[in-house]
């Protein structure tokens, strides 16, 4: 295989950016993922892949639920509070409003709208973990455009 047209190819995949939340322990964490989309209509079910011995990996296989923040547009400020690992800047919140409703998964009050999803399966393959949620709670705070990976100018794929 041609290892460049294979990097460009999947690049080509287009995606939008989310704060994807989880509990951890009594706490919570979260980060900025690309890897999100649904998978069905009925039940609602939705993948996400989370990369393997990250916190919010583990915190998603050990809680069973997590949460999708969809970011609006322009909100780089979210996505970047989020990119780095928990293990290196501790708590990531710092200002970040949140709360939490159904599943303990923290709900960011900024985000354009969420979704928040128990586990109903898991796949460990390669070096991301791939879990399925079926949706069991959203909400819309407000309308407006959901930001996209392209807007950023960054890449996770390939
Ligand atoms: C543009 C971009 C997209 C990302 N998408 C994902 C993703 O879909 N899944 C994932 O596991 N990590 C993704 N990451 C990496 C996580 O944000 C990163 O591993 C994060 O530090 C994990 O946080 P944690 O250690 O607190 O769990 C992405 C990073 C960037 C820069």
């Amino acid at each position: 295989m041609d290892e460049q047209a294979k990097k460009t190819a999947l690049r080509g995949i287009s995606y939008g950016l989310y704060v994807i939340g989880t509990k951890l322990g009594e706490d919570v964490n979260a980060f900025t993922g690309n890897w999100v989309t649904q998978t069905s209509f009925s039940p609602p079910l939705v993948a996400i892949a989370a990369k393997k011995g990250t916190a919010s990996s583990d915190g998603i296989h050990d809680s069973g639920v997590f949460s999708v923040n969809v970011l609006e547009s322009g909100q780089k400020d979210l996505a970047f509070a989020f990119f780095k690992p928990i293990s290196r800047v501790g708590n990531k919140f710092g200002d970040v409003e949140f709360y939490t409703q159904t599943t303990g998964s923290p709900i960011l009050k900024d985000a354009l709208s969420w979704f928040e999803c128990k586990v109903v399966h898991e796949y460990d393959q390669g070096d991301h973990v791939v879990y399925i949620g079926e949706v069991v709670d959203a909400g819309v705070h407000r309308s407006g455009s959901p930001m996209t990976l392209q807007e950023t100018g960054l890449f996770y794929g390939g």
